[in-house]
């Protein structure tokens, strides 16, 4: 199948952390948006491996940009028709709820809001990266976690089962989080 070799051109570049702590879990997440949404699963899929592939091969900074070619390239050589290839880029420069690149199909606000789902799913694992960000310094890291989630909380997930979804692990990171604040 040809999406296998669109996963296997990821996996080519991305490490399996990368794979099981936010590839797959937004792939997982936007194919259960999809089907109650009811689009094009292939899309939805294709769109979820790729819509980090910038960050994977150049680092986070642009990376809704810097991925759009990349993945361009990747379906190009698999014969992924043009109609496909726009839909998938449109999802990788929106995918960040930026205020230039808002999300205009509902392929893209699923992959957008399934990307902010995922994070919900490893608040731990955030926390490690905020560490390594500031060099172990856990008060900063747990306010760059907490801003995060509130971020996706209420600037990425639009969709109503997007919030369904996540609401009780929302509610239960703020808690943890705000708490660990207090002592601070
Ligand atoms: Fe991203
Ligand atoms: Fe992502």
């Amino acid at each position: 199948m040809m999406i296998e070799k669109v996963k296997e051109a990821v996996l080519k570049v991305a490490d399996e952390d990368e794979w099981k702590f936010h590839l797959s879990l937004v792939v997982k997440y936007a194919k259960h948006l999809a089907k109650i949404e009811k689009v094009n699963m292939e899309i939805v899929e294709l769109a979820a491996l790729l819509h980090d592939i910038g960050r994977i091969k150049f680092g986070g900074k642009d990376h809704e940009i810097t991925g759009v070619p990349e993945a361009e390239k990747i379906l190009k050589r698999l014969d992924y028709s043009d109609e496909i290839i726009e839909e998938v880029k449109h999802c990788i420069e929106s995918h960040r709820a930026g205020v230039n690149r808002p999300a205009k199909t509902k392929i893209a606000e699923i992959i957008r809001d399934a990307d902010a789902i995922s994070h919900f799913d490893i608040i731990p694992i955030l926390i490690q990266i905020g560490l390594k960000k500031y060099d172990g310094d856990i008060r900063k890291a747990v306010k760059l976690v907490h801003k995060k989630i509130d971020r996706d909380w209420n600037n990425k997930m639009h969709l109503p089962e997007s919030k369904r979804l996540v609401e009780e692990k929302y509610k239960a990171a703020k808690l943890l989080l705000e708490t660990t604040e207090k002592c601070f």
